[in-house]
């Protein structure tokens, strides 16, 4: 084959180069009432996709659909991520409501109680922090396969795990362990789903200042002004320095992994962290 004949392969020329990246998509998200989650839910519409948001906090969920204009742009569906039949009601309302699934992102997550001695955790607290952030997870991998794959949907899958996903000491054991599971779903869905031209990805922000994240500064890292405290340590410990993470950051990796300009990416755990991850913080050689 000529090189002049590699045209069509080597270029794609059907990718729009539109700011209305998601346009005809429909997105579920879920955890979309704060935080992370409602930035995700935001940048979709603003590139035009359709979002149904899903969360245990019902008023704070229809405050962000409202504000992202309502039925039919933005729906809220009170779902509870590790309840089986709450994931399962919510993707049937989607379908139901736009006749598609074309995106779903696992985003609804807990860090679980502070750090502490693994001596005194509580199992409880532990298999809690499980059933949000892994069978939450996997409730929205396996319903939205259930619902992409009869209707040939070459649709995507993103869910959120961490840094914590990739090193240890950043977090509470169970939320270290449920994250690297994220990723091990992750990768063991892409596998299978691929055969249907389901991506599966996911992203691993560094701290990012929510409800989530800012109680787990160590004390030496406490002020007066917490958020003032929580950029002082973070921004201390980051290793990309002079930018702070934002909800957005994260939002737009997301929106990167749905859009069809990834479109030949499934199974990558995509690091939202300034390098933090691959450097060694220990032996501060370049500091
Ligand atoms: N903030 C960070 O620094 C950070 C860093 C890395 C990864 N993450 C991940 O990002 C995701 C979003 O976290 P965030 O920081 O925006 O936290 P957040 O607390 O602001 O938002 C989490 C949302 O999930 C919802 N939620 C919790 N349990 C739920 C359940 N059982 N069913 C349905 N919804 C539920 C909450 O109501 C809330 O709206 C989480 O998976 C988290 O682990 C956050």
């Amino acid at each position: 084959m000529s090189t002049s004949n590699l045209g069509d392969i080597t270029t794609n020329r059907s990718l729009p180069l539109s700011p209305q990246r998601l346009e005809g998509k429909v997105a579920l998200i879920t955890g979309g009432a704060t935080g992370i989650g409602e930035s995700i839910a935001r940048l979709f519409r603003r590139y035009g996709a359709k979002v149904c948001v899903v969360d245990v906090q019902d008023d704070l969920g229809q405050q962000v659909c409202e504000a992202l204009g309502g039925d039919p742009y933005a729906c809220f569906f009170h779902c509870d991520v590790t309840l089986e039949d709450h994931v399962s009601g919510a993707i049937d309302f989607v379908i139901e409501k736009f006749g598609t699934l074309d995106v779903m992102v696992n985003n609804a997550g807990t860090s679980g109680s502070p750090a502490g001695d693994i001596r005194d955790v509580d199992l409880g607290e532990f298999q809690r922090v499980f059933d949000v952030n892994v069978k939450g997870v996997f409730h929205g991998m396996k319903h939205a396969a259930r619902v992409m794959i009869p209707r040939g949907i070459k649709g995507s899958i993103v869910s959120l795990a961490s840094v914590a996903s990739i090193v240890g000491g950043v977090g509470p054991q169970a939320y270290t362990a449920s994250k690297h599971a994220v990723v091990g779903l992750t990768k063991g869905v892409a596998a299978e789903l691929g055969g249907h031209g389901i991506r599966v990805n996911c992203v691993s922000p560094y701290a990012v200042a929510t409800s989530l994240a800012m109680p787990h500064l160590p004390e030496g890292g406490r002020t007066e002004d917490a958020l003032e405290g929580f950029y002082a340590f973070v921004g201390k410990n980051a290793n990309l320095k002079g930018v702070v993470l934002t909800p957005d950051d994260v939002a737009e990796a997301v929106v990167y992994l749905v859009s069809d300009e990834a479109r030949y990416i499934s199974g990558l755990n995509l690091m939202v962290d300034g390098g933090f991850t691959c450097v060694n913080h220990s032996l501060q050689a370049f500091r």
